[in-house]
């Protein structure tokens, strides 16, 4: 599935992307060109990171960020 469809960017290659240690938007953006254009898929990004980053998770959790 596209998460960015101006740069034809993959869920999965946003996954790997925050896998690979981006923990925000713009990291995300520099890793995969996701969210580099319109700016439409901005929020699902977001939520991506969200799901998927350990840090932020501990962040929503109260934890503290290694
Ligand atoms: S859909 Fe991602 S920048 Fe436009």
């Amino acid at each position: 599935m596209y998460v960015c469809v101006c740069n034809a960017v993959t869920s999965a290659e946003v996954e790997q992307a925050i896998d690979g240690g981006a923990e925000s938007r713009e990291q995300v953006t520099a890793a995969c060109r996701a969210g580099g254009d319109c700016g439409s898929c901005h929020a699902m990004i977001e939520e991506m990171i969200a799901e998927r980053c350990p840090k932020r998770r501990l962040a929503v959790l109260g934890g503290h960020a290694a």
